[in-house]
């Protein structure tokens, strides 16, 4: 199965690799897997005073389309407010990286590592 150029880019040079402190306040974290195929991805958000995304890292461990997707995800949500995050859907980011059918849950994953990262967030904020 042929990968679209845009995969192949943020593949071979993928944006935002790494990772935060995981218990800084300011830092949400998301960890999801995909039944499908067992590939995890892990997606930080680092969040501003005001409730704004100011950073985001990634680490994948799955196929070109998951990395593809988790490093566009990065890209997506820098400068965006959680909520404006939380409705980035995984459509979206099928079709920005032209992904085959098979390879929709791949940017399912994505869609829901930021929404594990916001719970994550959210579940840190004093009540
Ligand atoms: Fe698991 Fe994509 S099927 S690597
Ligand atoms: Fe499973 Fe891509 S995340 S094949």
């Amino acid at each position: 199965m042929a990968y679209s150029e845009k995969v192949i880019d943020h593949y071979e040079n993928p944006r935002n690799v790494g990772s935060f402190e995981k218990d800084d306040p300011q830092v949400a974290t998301g960890m999801v897997g995909a039944p499908a195929c067992g590939d995890v991805m892990k997606l930080q958000l680092k969040i501003d005073d005001q409730g704004v995304i100011e950073d985001a890292k990634f680490k994948t461990y799955g196929c070109g389309s998951a990395i593809a997707s988790s490093s566009l995800v990065t890209e997506w949500v820098k400068g965006k407010t959680l909520d404006e995050a939380a409705s980035i859907k995984n459509t979206a980011i099928a079709e920005e990286l032209a992904l085959p059918p098979v390879k929709i849950h791949c940017s399912i994953l994505a869609e829901d590592a930021i929404k594990a990262a916001i719970e994550d967030y959210k579940s840190k904020q004093p009540a």
